[in-house]
Formats: structure tokens, C-alpha cells, sequence
């Protein structure tokens, strides 16, 4: 029982059950990148593959969770920090069910990145850095939006005047100014597979 008088309540389905009735094993795939970087792009992709491999498989996207469950949340840093300890709770919860959970995030704080991986489990989580510079999504620039946050009509834009903290170890990382969508979807899936 903790102070608020909440107490934890087993109940007669385990983790294992699940696993066993799916024929998998739980997963978080985390994606961080800037944005533009092609983190949705690629999650949608893995999505559909894995989709049509038979798995059990859910995409979390920044923009589609701050249409609902986040949308009482900015970009300040403590809205970003609230965003995704929301989202890796979510996550942690999505796992719990069986699912292989993509979570495509720009989550630009490395110590929220590790709270993410910490609450899934640490061997239930692959982060993925989907790496491109700020001057090429800058020249992608698909909303729009960096062009608004540099004329100043957005606030704390990461990569412009808001930081992006690169991962200091990610599981694999996608060079999307290298890698075509699908030999980054092909190299996600190799890791996804070994799991
Ligand atoms: S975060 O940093 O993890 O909380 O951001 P996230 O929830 O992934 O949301 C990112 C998407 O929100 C749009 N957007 C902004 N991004 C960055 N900075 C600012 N100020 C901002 N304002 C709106 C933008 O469309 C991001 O989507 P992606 O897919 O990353 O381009």
C-alpha cells in the first residue's frame, strides 16, 4: 500500500499467458529523431510489416497522442518530460499486453529516453535513433515547420531554439540521409526478428 492508500492488484492472467496466447514476446521500438528526420515514415513502414508477418503490432506517433491523450501538453521541456513519461507508460502497459509496441517520438532528453526503457524492462526495448541533420530536415521541411520557427512563429522548436540531445547509446541507429525507407525498414526488422 503506498501513501494514497492504492494498493496493487494481482490478477489471475500473467504476462507470460498473454505471450503465450499471441506466440510473442512483448517489445517497445522507440524512435527518436528530429523532426523530419522520418521516424514516422519508418514506423509505418515496420508497422505494416511486421503486420503482415502475423504480429501483434501497435504504433504510438507524437502528433496522433497529442490530438488526445497529450493534448493539454507544449513543447516547453516539462511538457516534453510529461509527454513522454506519459507515452512510456503507455508503452510499458502496450508491452505488458503482448504487443510490439512502435513508439515514434522526436523525445529529445536522454533521461526520459532511458525512463522509457526503463519502465518497458531492459530487454524489452530497442531504441532507435533516426538520425539526419538539421540542415537536411530543415531542406525537407514537410509541414512547414521549420521555415515557421525560424521567421519565430513557433516556440522552442527542436533543432532550432529548443536542444536535441543525440542518444548516447542507441540499439541501432538509422542514417536516413544514407538509407533508403526500405534499408532502414529492413535493418529494424533483422533486430526485430533476433528478439
Ligand atoms: S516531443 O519533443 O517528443 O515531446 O515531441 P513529439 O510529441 O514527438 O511531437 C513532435 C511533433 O509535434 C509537431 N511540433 C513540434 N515539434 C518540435 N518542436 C515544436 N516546437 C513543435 N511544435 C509542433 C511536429 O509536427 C512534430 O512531429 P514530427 O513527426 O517529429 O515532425
Amino acid at each position: 500500500m503506498n501513501e494514497n492508500n492504492i494498493v496493487w492488484h494481482e490478477g489471475k492472467v500473467t504476462y507470460e499467458d498473454r505471450c503465450k496466447n499471441l506466440g510473442q514476446e512483448g517489445l517497445v521500438v522507440w524512435f527518436t529523431g528530429l523532426s523530419g528526420s522520418g521516424k514516422s515514415t519508418i514506423a509505418v513502414e515496420v508497422e505494416k510489416e511486421l503486420l503482415k508477418q502475423g504480429k501483434a503490432v501497435y504504433r504510438l506517433d507524437g502528433d496522433n497522442v497529442r490530438h488526445g491523450l497529450n493534448s493539454d501538453l507544449g513543447f516547453a521541456k516539462k511538457d516534453r518530460d510529461e509527454n513522454i513519461r506519459r507515452i512510456a507508460e503507455v508503452a510499458a502497459l502496450f508491452k505488458d499486453a503482448g504487443l510490439i509496441t512502435l513508439a515514434s517520438f522526436i523525445s529529445p532528453f536522454q533521461e526520459m529516453r532511458d525512463f522509457a526503457r526503463e519502465r518497458a524492462g531492459v530487454d524489452s526495448f530497442i531504441e532507435v535513433y533516426v538520425k539526419a541533420d538539421v540542415e537536411t530536415c530543415d531542406e525537407r521541411d514537410p509541414k512547414g515547420l521549420y521555415e515557421k520557427a525560424k521567421q519565430g512563429e513557433i516556440d522552442d522548436f527542436t533543432g532550432v531554439s529548443s536542444p536535441y540531445e543525440e542518444p548516447e547509446n542507441p540499439d541501432i541507429v538509422i542514417d536516413t540521409v544514407e538509407l533508403t525507407v526500405e534499408d532502414s525498414v529492413e535493418k529494424i526488422l533483422e533486430v526485430i526478428v533476433d528478439e
